[in-house]
Protein backbone atom coordinates (compact mmCIF):
# COMPACT_ATOMS: atom_id res chain seq x y z
CA UNK A 1 0.00 0.00 0.00
CA UNK A 2 1.59 3.38 -0.44
CA UNK A 3 1.49 6.31 1.43
CA UNK A 4 -1.20 7.85 -0.54
CA UNK A 5 -3.27 4.93 -0.26
CA UNK A 6 -2.80 5.11 3.62
CA UNK A 7 -4.22 8.36 3.69
CA UNK A 8 -7.97 7.95 2.42
CA UNK A 9 -9.07 5.89 5.64
CA UNK A 10 -11.80 3.60 5.13
CA UNK A 11 -15.16 3.79 4.06
CA UNK A 12 -15.98 7.58 3.66
CA UNK A 13 -12.54 9.23 2.60
CA UNK A 14 -12.43 12.27 4.55
CA UNK A 15 -11.42 15.33 1.90
CA UNK A 16 -7.92 16.15 2.93
CA UNK A 17 -8.61 20.22 3.10
CA UNK A 18 -8.93 22.30 5.78
CA UNK A 19 -12.56 23.83 6.29
CA UNK A 20 -14.09 26.18 8.37
CA UNK A 21 -17.52 25.85 8.43
CA UNK A 22 -18.37 28.00 11.61
CA UNK A 23 -16.04 30.47 14.24
CA UNK A 24 -13.90 27.58 16.47
CA UNK A 25 -15.06 26.45 18.59
CA UNK A 26 -18.26 26.25 16.85
CA UNK A 27 -21.77 26.01 18.71
CA UNK A 28 -21.63 22.06 18.91
CA UNK A 29 -18.48 22.36 20.67
CA UNK A 30 -19.24 25.17 22.81
CA UNK A 31 -22.37 22.88 24.10
CA UNK A 32 -20.61 19.61 24.86
CA UNK A 33 -17.88 21.43 26.68
CA UNK A 34 -20.29 22.65 28.82
CA UNK A 35 -21.05 18.92 29.46
CA UNK A 36 -17.58 18.11 30.15
CA UNK A 37 -16.73 20.52 32.30
CA UNK A 38 -19.92 19.35 34.26
CA UNK A 39 -19.10 15.47 33.92
CA UNK A 40 -15.16 15.06 33.53
CA UNK A 41 -12.51 15.89 36.15
CA UNK A 42 -10.93 19.16 35.68
CA UNK A 43 -7.88 17.59 36.45
CA UNK A 44 -7.83 17.03 32.50
CA UNK A 45 -7.00 20.16 30.59
CA UNK A 46 -8.24 20.83 27.01
CA UNK A 47 -5.94 22.62 24.78
CA UNK A 48 -8.17 23.17 21.92
CA UNK A 49 -11.62 22.40 22.99
CA UNK A 50 -13.35 20.46 20.04
CA UNK A 51 -15.27 17.73 19.85
CA UNK A 52 -14.24 15.28 16.86
CA UNK A 53 -16.64 13.35 15.28
CA UNK A 54 -14.40 11.77 12.30
CA UNK A 55 -10.30 11.98 11.71
CA UNK A 56 -8.37 10.98 8.67
CA UNK A 57 -5.02 11.26 6.81
CA UNK A 58 -4.04 14.99 8.45
CA UNK A 59 -7.64 16.32 8.94
CA UNK A 60 -9.55 16.35 11.99
CA UNK A 61 -13.18 16.80 11.10
CA UNK A 62 -15.15 18.46 14.65
CA UNK A 63 -18.98 18.00 15.08
CA UNK A 64 -19.78 21.50 13.71
CA UNK A 65 -18.00 20.25 10.44
CA UNK A 66 -15.04 22.14 10.71
CA UNK A 67 -12.14 20.35 8.63
CA UNK A 68 -8.84 20.99 11.06
CA UNK A 69 -5.12 20.43 9.97
CA UNK A 70 -3.67 17.64 12.39
CA UNK A 71 -0.52 19.23 13.36
CA UNK A 72 -0.74 16.98 16.34
CA UNK A 73 -1.16 13.40 15.84
CA UNK A 74 -3.36 13.14 19.37
CA UNK A 75 0.13 13.73 20.77
CA UNK A 76 1.91 11.40 18.77
CA UNK A 77 0.78 8.28 18.16
CA UNK A 78 -1.56 8.55 15.13
CA UNK A 79 1.20 8.62 12.53
CA UNK A 80 -0.34 6.84 10.26
CA UNK A 81 -3.69 9.16 10.34
CA UNK A 82 -6.11 8.30 12.49
CA UNK A 83 -8.47 5.93 10.30
CA UNK A 84 -5.91 3.62 8.82
CA UNK A 85 -7.55 1.02 6.09
CA UNK A 86 -4.95 -1.50 7.26
CA UNK A 87 -5.20 -0.81 11.52
CA UNK A 88 -9.16 -0.60 10.99
CA UNK A 89 -8.60 -4.51 9.15
CA UNK A 90 -6.59 -6.33 11.34
CA UNK A 91 -8.51 -4.69 14.67
CA UNK A 92 -11.82 -6.14 12.82
CA UNK A 93 -10.15 -9.62 11.98
CA UNK A 94 -8.98 -9.33 15.72
CA UNK A 95 -12.41 -8.12 17.64
CA UNK A 96 -14.25 -11.67 15.72
CA UNK A 97 -11.23 -13.89 16.94
CA UNK A 98 -11.23 -12.55 20.82
CA UNK A 99 -10.78 -9.12 22.76
CA UNK A 100 -8.26 -10.37 25.82
CA UNK A 101 -7.46 -13.12 27.62
CA UNK A 102 -3.89 -11.82 29.39
CA UNK A 103 -0.60 -12.81 27.85
CA UNK A 104 0.22 -13.22 31.36
CA UNK A 105 -2.48 -16.75 31.29
CA UNK A 106 -3.01 -17.66 28.00
CA UNK A 107 -0.59 -16.84 25.25
CA UNK A 108 -1.45 -15.37 22.01
CA UNK A 109 0.89 -15.16 18.78
CA UNK A 110 0.39 -11.53 18.17
CA UNK A 111 2.39 -10.44 20.86
CA UNK A 112 5.31 -12.65 20.36
CA UNK A 113 5.27 -10.90 16.39
CA UNK A 114 5.58 -7.61 17.89
CA UNK A 115 8.56 -8.77 20.20
CA UNK A 116 10.25 -9.96 17.21
CA UNK A 117 9.76 -6.84 15.19
CA UNK A 118 10.96 -4.50 17.82
CA UNK A 119 13.67 -6.85 18.67
CA UNK A 120 15.05 -6.86 14.93
CA UNK A 121 14.72 -2.92 14.61
CA UNK A 122 15.64 -2.12 17.81
CA UNK A 123 19.29 -0.68 17.55
CA UNK A 124 22.46 -3.13 17.98
CA UNK A 125 23.01 -6.05 16.60
CA UNK A 126 23.15 -8.43 19.41
CA UNK A 127 20.32 -11.03 20.73
CA UNK A 128 17.64 -9.19 22.45
CA UNK A 129 13.50 -9.60 24.19
CA UNK A 130 11.10 -7.48 24.56
CA UNK A 131 8.07 -6.96 27.51
CA UNK A 132 4.86 -4.87 26.09
CA UNK A 133 2.56 -2.89 27.90
CA UNK A 134 0.44 -0.16 27.71
CA UNK A 135 1.27 3.23 28.47
CA UNK A 136 4.44 5.23 27.57
CA UNK A 137 4.60 6.05 31.20
CA UNK A 138 4.01 2.20 32.06
CA UNK A 139 6.89 1.30 30.07
CA UNK A 140 9.40 3.52 31.71
CA UNK A 141 8.28 2.36 35.18
CA UNK A 142 9.03 -1.10 33.71
CA UNK A 143 12.35 0.39 32.55
CA UNK A 144 13.43 1.61 35.97
CA UNK A 145 12.29 -1.67 37.41
CA UNK A 146 14.55 -3.29 35.06
CA UNK A 147 17.88 -1.30 35.27
CA UNK A 148 17.17 -1.94 39.29
CA UNK A 149 17.09 -5.57 38.93
CA UNK A 150 20.44 -5.63 36.95
CA UNK A 151 22.13 -3.29 38.63
CA UNK A 152 21.48 -3.31 41.84
CA UNK A 153 21.49 0.42 42.13
CA UNK A 154 18.69 2.28 42.93
CA UNK A 155 19.14 5.97 41.65
CA UNK A 156 18.62 7.43 38.28
CA UNK A 157 20.12 10.65 36.31
CA UNK A 158 17.69 11.96 34.31
CA UNK A 159 17.78 15.54 32.47
CA UNK A 160 15.62 19.24 32.80
CA UNK A 161 13.14 19.32 30.50
CA UNK A 162 12.77 15.65 30.42
CA UNK A 163 9.52 14.48 30.25
CA UNK A 164 8.58 10.82 30.88
CA UNK A 165 5.24 10.24 32.44
CA UNK A 166 2.65 10.87 34.96
CA UNK A 167 3.13 8.20 37.50
CA UNK A 168 4.88 8.25 40.44
CA UNK A 169 8.46 7.35 39.34
CA UNK A 170 7.94 9.37 36.19
CA UNK A 171 7.17 11.92 37.53
CA UNK A 172 9.99 11.62 39.60
CA UNK A 173 12.19 11.09 36.50
CA UNK A 174 10.41 13.83 34.84
CA UNK A 175 11.84 16.88 35.95
CA UNK A 176 9.29 20.06 34.96
CA UNK A 177 7.18 20.57 38.06
CA UNK A 178 3.98 22.70 36.13
CA UNK A 179 1.66 21.21 35.24
CA UNK A 180 2.99 18.03 35.86
CA UNK A 181 4.26 17.19 39.70
CA UNK A 182 2.75 20.66 41.00
CA UNK A 183 0.89 18.94 44.57
CA UNK A 184 1.48 15.62 43.90
CA UNK A 185 4.75 14.76 45.74
CA UNK A 186 6.77 13.94 47.77
CA UNK A 187 8.76 12.16 44.84
CA UNK A 188 11.02 9.91 44.65
CA UNK A 189 14.51 11.14 46.39
CA UNK A 190 16.61 8.69 43.54
CA UNK A 191 16.72 10.99 40.67
CA UNK A 192 19.28 13.64 40.32
CA UNK A 193 18.32 15.86 36.91
CA UNK A 194 20.99 17.21 34.49
CA UNK A 195 21.36 20.05 31.59
CA UNK A 196 21.28 18.67 28.40
CA UNK A 197 23.23 20.51 25.92
CA UNK A 198 20.00 21.34 23.56
CA UNK A 199 18.53 24.73 22.41
CA UNK A 200 19.12 28.00 20.95
CA UNK A 201 21.84 28.98 23.43
CA UNK A 202 23.65 26.03 23.39
CA UNK A 203 26.91 25.35 21.07
CA UNK A 204 28.97 22.04 20.81
CA UNK A 205 31.05 23.79 23.72
CA UNK A 206 28.26 23.05 26.19
CA UNK A 207 28.66 19.00 25.15
CA UNK A 208 31.62 18.22 27.48
CA UNK A 209 30.60 20.65 30.73
CA UNK A 210 27.22 19.15 30.96
CA UNK A 211 28.73 15.52 30.32
CA UNK A 212 31.19 16.38 33.46
CA UNK A 213 27.79 17.38 35.52
CA UNK A 214 26.60 13.54 34.68
CA UNK A 215 30.14 11.94 35.27
CA UNK A 216 30.20 14.14 39.14
CA UNK A 217 26.50 13.31 39.94
CA UNK A 218 27.75 9.76 40.24
CA UNK A 219 30.81 9.88 42.14
CA UNK A 220 29.81 12.36 44.21
CA UNK A 221 26.47 10.11 45.34
CA UNK A 222 28.80 6.70 45.16
CA UNK A 223 27.90 5.38 41.25
CA UNK A 224 27.48 2.10 42.93
CA UNK A 225 24.05 3.17 44.44
CA UNK A 226 23.16 4.03 40.30
CA UNK A 227 20.76 2.13 38.24
CA UNK A 228 20.87 4.32 34.95
CA UNK A 229 20.58 7.21 32.89
CA UNK A 230 17.25 8.06 31.42
CA UNK A 231 16.81 10.75 28.34
CA UNK A 232 14.82 11.20 25.18
CA UNK A 233 16.50 11.26 22.36
CA UNK A 234 15.04 14.32 21.24
CA UNK A 235 13.04 16.08 24.23
CA UNK A 236 9.68 16.17 22.96
CA UNK A 237 7.87 18.21 25.85
CA UNK A 238 10.75 20.35 26.14
CA UNK A 239 10.08 21.62 22.93
CA UNK A 240 11.12 18.60 20.23
CA UNK A 241 15.13 19.71 21.39
CA UNK A 242 17.95 17.29 19.84
CA UNK A 243 20.73 17.66 22.29
CA UNK A 244 24.19 18.38 20.47
CA UNK A 245 25.84 15.84 18.71
CA UNK A 246 28.41 14.02 20.85
CA UNK A 247 25.80 14.39 23.80
CA UNK A 248 24.56 10.70 23.64
CA UNK A 249 27.67 8.64 22.81
CA UNK A 250 28.84 10.99 25.98
CA UNK A 251 26.22 9.29 28.28
CA UNK A 252 27.30 5.29 26.39
CA UNK A 253 30.68 5.89 27.44
CA UNK A 254 29.32 6.70 31.18
CA UNK A 255 27.06 4.32 31.57
CA UNK A 256 29.55 1.48 30.39
CA UNK A 257 32.42 3.28 32.92
CA UNK A 258 30.27 3.06 35.87
CA UNK A 259 28.37 -0.31 34.95
CA UNK A 260 24.59 1.32 34.72
CA UNK A 261 22.10 1.10 31.63
CA UNK A 262 21.44 3.84 29.22
CA UNK A 263 17.85 4.37 28.78
CA UNK A 264 15.94 6.01 25.72
CA UNK A 265 12.59 6.66 25.94
CA UNK A 266 11.33 6.77 23.00
CA UNK A 267 7.63 7.15 23.26
CA UNK A 268 7.53 10.58 21.27
CA UNK A 269 10.67 10.46 19.32
CA UNK A 270 10.13 6.65 18.14
CA UNK A 271 8.52 4.78 15.73
CA UNK A 272 9.79 6.64 11.93
CA UNK A 273 8.55 10.49 13.40
CA UNK A 274 12.39 12.02 12.73
CA UNK A 275 12.99 10.26 9.70
CA UNK A 276 14.87 6.88 11.51
CA UNK A 277 12.74 4.08 13.14
CA UNK A 278 14.63 5.86 16.49
CA UNK A 279 15.44 8.92 17.29
CA UNK A 280 18.88 8.16 18.62
CA UNK A 281 20.07 6.60 15.61
CA UNK A 282 20.54 9.69 14.25
CA UNK A 283 23.46 9.58 16.79
CA UNK A 284 24.83 5.92 16.24
CA UNK A 285 23.77 4.94 19.62
CA UNK A 286 22.63 2.05 20.84
CA UNK A 287 21.01 2.05 24.29
CA UNK A 288 20.76 -0.90 26.59
CA UNK A 289 17.03 -0.23 27.28
CA UNK A 290 14.57 1.76 24.43
CA UNK A 291 10.99 2.36 25.54
CA UNK A 292 8.58 2.84 23.00
CA UNK A 293 4.47 3.48 22.62
CA UNK A 294 2.34 6.16 20.95
CA UNK A 295 3.33 5.71 17.27
CA UNK A 296 3.79 1.97 17.94
CA UNK A 297 0.23 0.85 17.37
CA UNK A 298 -1.02 4.36 15.95
CA UNK A 299 -3.21 5.18 18.42
CA UNK A 300 -4.08 1.94 20.49
CA UNK A 301 -2.51 1.52 24.07
CA UNK A 302 0.75 -0.44 23.53
CA UNK A 303 3.81 0.08 24.45
CA UNK A 304 7.32 -1.79 25.18
CA UNK A 305 10.76 -2.17 26.68
CA UNK A 306 13.45 -3.39 24.19
CA UNK A 307 16.96 -4.73 25.31
CA UNK A 308 19.71 -7.74 25.63
CA UNK A 309 18.35 -10.93 26.39
CA UNK A 310 20.64 -11.36 29.55
CA UNK A 311 19.21 -8.52 30.96
CA UNK A 312 15.74 -8.46 29.78
CA UNK A 313 15.92 -12.28 30.71
CA UNK A 314 17.46 -11.49 34.17
CA UNK A 315 14.12 -10.36 36.22
CA UNK A 316 12.09 -14.05 37.71
CA UNK A 317 8.85 -14.57 35.80
CA UNK A 318 5.80 -12.81 37.03
CA UNK A 319 8.37 -9.64 38.31
CA UNK A 320 6.95 -7.79 34.99
CA UNK A 321 3.22 -8.20 33.47
CA UNK A 322 0.18 -6.50 33.13
CA UNK A 323 -3.50 -7.48 32.92
CA UNK A 324 -3.79 -5.49 30.11
CA UNK A 325 -0.02 -5.73 28.69
CA UNK A 326 0.13 -6.08 25.21
CA UNK A 327 -3.63 -6.24 24.54
CA UNK A 328 -4.33 -7.88 21.46
CA UNK A 329 -6.45 -5.86 19.57
CA UNK A 330 -3.23 -3.40 20.58
CA UNK A 331 -0.89 -6.07 18.81
CA UNK A 332 -2.88 -5.72 15.21
CA UNK A 333 -2.22 -2.51 15.52
CA UNK A 334 1.32 -2.66 16.10
CA UNK A 335 1.27 -5.55 13.05
CA UNK A 336 -0.55 -2.75 10.62
CA UNK A 337 1.78 -0.47 11.38
CA UNK A 338 5.28 -2.41 11.06
CA UNK A 339 3.78 -4.07 7.40
CA UNK A 340 3.79 -0.34 6.49
CA UNK A 341 7.13 0.36 7.63
CA UNK A 342 8.59 -2.96 6.02
CA UNK A 343 6.76 -1.87 2.69
CA UNK A 344 8.55 1.38 2.70
CA UNK A 345 7.87 4.89 1.82
CA UNK A 346 7.23 5.86 6.02
CA UNK A 347 10.97 7.40 6.94
CA UNK A 348 11.17 9.41 3.64
CA UNK A 349 7.80 11.13 4.14
CA UNK A 350 8.76 12.04 7.79
CA UNK A 351 12.04 13.36 6.26
CA UNK A 352 10.44 14.67 3.56
CA UNK A 353 8.22 16.54 5.90
CA UNK A 354 11.22 18.39 7.68
CA UNK A 355 12.54 19.57 4.55
CA UNK A 356 9.40 21.26 4.22
CA UNK A 357 9.03 22.49 7.76
CA UNK A 358 12.84 23.67 7.54
CA UNK A 359 12.72 25.31 4.02
CA UNK A 360 8.96 27.34 5.30
CA UNK A 361 9.76 28.17 8.91
CA UNK A 362 13.74 28.78 9.17
CA UNK A 363 13.38 31.94 7.53
CA UNK A 364 11.66 33.40 9.91
CA UNK A 365 14.64 33.05 12.76
CA UNK A 366 16.39 36.26 12.72
CA UNK A 367 13.73 38.03 10.72
CA UNK A 368 12.66 40.45 13.80
CA UNK A 369 9.28 38.65 14.20
CA UNK A 370 9.97 36.47 17.33
CA UNK A 371 11.25 33.74 16.45
CA UNK A 372 14.53 32.75 17.85
CA UNK A 373 14.66 28.67 16.90
CA UNK A 374 13.21 26.55 14.32
CA UNK A 375 14.88 22.59 15.29
CA UNK A 376 13.82 18.72 15.61
CA UNK A 377 14.15 16.28 12.81
CA UNK A 378 11.62 14.72 10.22
CA UNK A 379 8.49 15.26 11.92
CA UNK A 380 9.20 16.56 15.04
CA UNK A 381 9.42 20.23 14.88
CA UNK A 382 10.13 23.26 17.69
CA UNK A 383 9.35 26.68 16.96
CA UNK A 384 10.50 28.54 19.90
CA UNK A 385 9.59 32.23 20.52
CA UNK A 386 11.71 34.56 22.46
CA UNK A 387 13.41 38.18 22.62
CA UNK A 388 15.25 38.31 18.79
CA UNK A 389 18.01 39.86 20.48
CA UNK A 390 18.22 38.59 24.32
CA UNK A 391 16.58 35.12 23.11
CA UNK A 392 13.96 35.67 26.25
CA UNK A 393 11.29 33.01 26.38
CA UNK A 394 8.42 34.36 25.25
CA UNK A 395 5.27 32.13 26.15
CA UNK A 396 2.53 34.79 25.05
CA UNK A 397 3.81 35.00 22.00
CA UNK A 398 3.42 31.33 21.00
CA UNK A 399 0.07 30.80 23.19
CA UNK A 400 -1.23 33.95 20.81
CA UNK A 401 0.22 32.04 17.77
CA UNK A 402 -1.07 28.79 18.61
CA UNK A 403 -4.68 30.71 19.31
CA UNK A 404 -4.44 32.33 15.65
CA UNK A 405 -3.81 28.58 14.02
CA UNK A 406 -6.77 27.17 16.08
CA UNK A 407 -9.05 29.88 14.83
CA UNK A 408 -7.79 29.51 11.22
CA UNK A 409 -8.33 25.87 11.29
CA UNK A 410 -4.89 24.52 12.40
CA UNK A 411 -4.22 22.27 15.63
CA UNK A 412 0.07 23.79 16.32
CA UNK A 413 0.12 22.91 20.59
CA UNK A 414 2.35 24.76 22.75
CA UNK A 415 4.86 23.38 25.12
CA UNK A 416 8.28 23.31 25.98
CA UNK A 417 10.57 24.44 29.26
CA UNK A 418 9.14 27.89 29.70
CA UNK A 419 5.55 27.26 27.37
CA UNK A 420 7.09 29.20 24.45
CA UNK A 421 7.60 26.54 21.53
CA UNK A 422 4.76 25.37 18.95
CA UNK A 423 5.41 21.89 18.39
CA UNK A 424 4.60 20.17 15.34
CA UNK A 425 3.90 16.60 15.50
CA UNK A 426 1.91 15.99 12.06
CA UNK A 427 0.61 12.96 11.38
CA UNK A 428 3.71 11.15 8.82
CA UNK A 429 1.26 10.55 5.97
CA UNK A 430 -0.08 14.20 5.79
CA UNK A 431 -0.62 15.17 2.11
CA UNK A 432 2.52 17.75 1.73
CA UNK A 433 0.14 20.24 0.58
CA UNK A 434 -1.71 20.07 3.34
CA UNK A 435 0.90 20.27 5.75
CA UNK A 436 2.48 23.33 3.54
CA UNK A 437 -1.23 24.96 4.21
CA UNK A 438 -1.30 24.25 7.76
CA UNK A 439 2.22 25.96 7.83
CA UNK A 440 1.16 29.34 6.01
CA UNK A 441 -1.06 29.76 8.62
CA UNK A 442 1.37 29.63 11.14
CA UNK A 443 3.69 32.16 9.29
CA UNK A 444 0.35 34.19 8.94
CA UNK A 445 -0.07 33.40 12.82
CA UNK A 446 3.73 35.08 13.79
CA UNK A 447 3.75 37.66 11.31
CA UNK A 448 0.32 38.67 12.49
CA UNK A 449 0.98 38.08 16.25
CA UNK A 450 4.91 39.94 15.61
CA UNK A 451 2.59 43.09 14.28
CA UNK A 452 0.51 43.79 17.00
CA UNK A 453 3.08 43.80 19.21
CA UNK A 454 4.61 46.31 17.05
C1 LIG B 1 8.96 11.01 26.04
C2 LIG B 1 7.72 10.54 26.70
N1 LIG B 1 7.80 9.59 27.63
C3 LIG B 1 6.71 9.11 28.25
C4 LIG B 1 5.45 9.62 27.98
C5 LIG B 1 4.25 9.10 28.71
O1 LIG B 1 3.49 8.32 27.85
P1 LIG B 1 1.97 7.99 28.25
O2 LIG B 1 1.22 9.28 28.20
O3 LIG B 1 1.52 6.99 27.23
O4 LIG B 1 2.01 7.40 29.62
C6 LIG B 1 5.32 10.63 27.01
C7 LIG B 1 4.01 11.20 26.70
O5 LIG B 1 3.87 12.28 26.16
C8 LIG B 1 6.48 11.10 26.36
O6 LIG B 1 6.42 12.06 25.44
Amino acid sequence: MTLTEIQQGTAEPLAQQRHLETEIPGPRSRELMVERRAQVSNGFGAQLPVFIERADGGILRDVDGNQIIDLASGLGPTALGASHPRVRERLVAQLDRFTHTCFMTTEYESYVEVCRWLNAHAPGDHEKRTALFSTGAEANENAAKIARYVTGGRRFIAFRGGYHGRTYMTMSLTSKEKPYKTGFGPFSEDVFHAPVPAGPRETAASVAPCLDEVRRILIDNDPATFAGIIIEPILGEAGCLPPQPGFLAGLREIADEFGILLIADEVQSGMGRTGKIWAIEHDGVVPDLLVAAKALANGMPLSSVTGAAEVMDAVHPAGLGGTYAGNPLSCEAALAVFEQFDGGGVLERAEALGEIADEMLKPLVGSGVGVIDVRGRGAMIGIEFGDDESLEPAPDAAKAVSQYCHANGVLALTNGVHENVIRLLPPIVIEPELFRDGLRVIIDGVRTVAGRRG
